[in-house]
């Protein structure tokens, strides 16, 4: 194995969320509120299937060992299955997640899993089919409803959703999403809103704090489930009564950046390394022949010394993110 990534920090980092396309379906008040357009003038396609199987290796063999494919929508892909596959059969990569809207899912995901999918986030922010087409500009609740069903029935043992709370659409549903959650193996995962570029007062208006729901939380008997090694940013809850498990994820929260595991490939082959980072800099050419591995090892490891020790979000700088659909999240 090639020297492990790793900053001057000392995270290692060992989860790779890789972008496949920037396109979405969906229209997320918090993400793309017009829809997908694509970049005026921008010819460029997205990674093809080779240029994702150099670069996991790459990742793979400098300590990687679970790949995220995220999007945009990623199953929006007609190669997904090949994509799940490809790096499935990496050497060296044990987890393949994916985060998706869920609107292929029940048709689909049987086929995923076979592939080589170990694991599934899917968003969900409102359990009203009312509120969730408002949320998503979609009226897609039921399909959605259906894909995770179908999920569990394919053999997964669990599920994992996300849902962003914002005062002024879904925050009044959180009990609903507690009952929702007792009888179903599914972590449910708050997701503090994040301000973007593209934002100005929505984030004012809709940012909950998830200390709020943190203390909720605990006055009603969740208690906090301990931390692994390699867990991720979430903080997780459990209660007796309860099958599902509550994480919360809070960018805001002091500390968010010290346990950071993971790097970030573009759908066009950018390396970021925070999501609120930079521009994010150049791989592709770098990817086009299997003998560049080398090059391209040193390349991030390169980058990787200038990783900063924490976001600047709290400043209200985003960085040059103008929507997560741009970075996978
Ligand atoms: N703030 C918080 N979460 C966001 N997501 C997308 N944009 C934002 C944002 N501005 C989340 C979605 C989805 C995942 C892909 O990213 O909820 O679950
Ligand atoms: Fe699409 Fe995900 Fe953005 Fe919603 S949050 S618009 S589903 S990329």
């Amino acid at each position: 194995m090639a020297q492990q990534f790793e900053d001057k920090f000392h995270r290692k980092f060992y989860y790779l969320r890789l972008s496949v396309t920037d396109v979405c379906n969906f229209k997320c008040t918090y993400c793309l509120p017009e829809g997908y357009k694509p970049v005026d003038g921008e010819k460029s396609s997205f990674l093809s299937l080779p240029e994702i199987k150099r670069v996991v290796k790459a990742f793979a063999d400098c300590g990687t060992s679970k790949v995220r494919i995220t999007g945009g929508e990623p199953s929006l892909r007609r190669d997904f299955n090949d994509i799940i596959h490809a790096v499935a059969s990496t050497s060296g990569i044990d987890k393949v997640a994916t985060t998706t809207n869920g609107y292929r899912m029940a048709k689909q995901v049987g086929q995923w899993r076979e592939a080589g999918l170990t694991h599934i986030n899917v968003s969900v922010d409102s359990l009203s089919p009312r509120m969730f087409h408002q949320i998503t500009g979609e009226n897609k609740f039921e399909q959605v409803m259906a894909g995770i069903d179908k999920a569990f029935e394919v053999g997964y043992e669990q599920v994992k959703v996300n849902a962003v709370l914002m005062n002024s659409f879904n925050l009044r549903e959180v009990p609903a999403f507690l009952n929702w959650i007792k009888d179903r193996p599914i972590q449910l995962r708050f997701i503090e809103l994040m301000q973007t570029g593209e934002m100005d007062h929505f984030f004012q208006k809709n940012h909950v704090s998830g200390a709020t729901i943190r203390t909720q939380l605990l006055n009603e008997g969740w208690v906090p489930k301990v931390r692994q090694a390699n867990d991720g940013p979430a903080q997780v809850f459990v209660h007796p009564d309860y099958k599902g498990e509550i994480g919360l994820i809070m960018p805001y929260e002091k500390g968010f950046c010290e346990t950071c595991n993971r790097l970030r490939i573009s759908a066009k082959g950018k390396l970021h390394l925070c999501l609120f980072g930079e521009q994010g800099v150049e791989l592709r050419d770098l990817l086009q022949e299997d003998e560049q591995e080398a090059d391209l090892i040193a390349r991030i490891q390169t980058q990787l010394e200038s990783k900063s020790v924490s976001h600047h979000l709290q400043d209200g700088n985003s960085g040059a993110t103008p929507h997560l659909a741009s970075i996978g999240g």
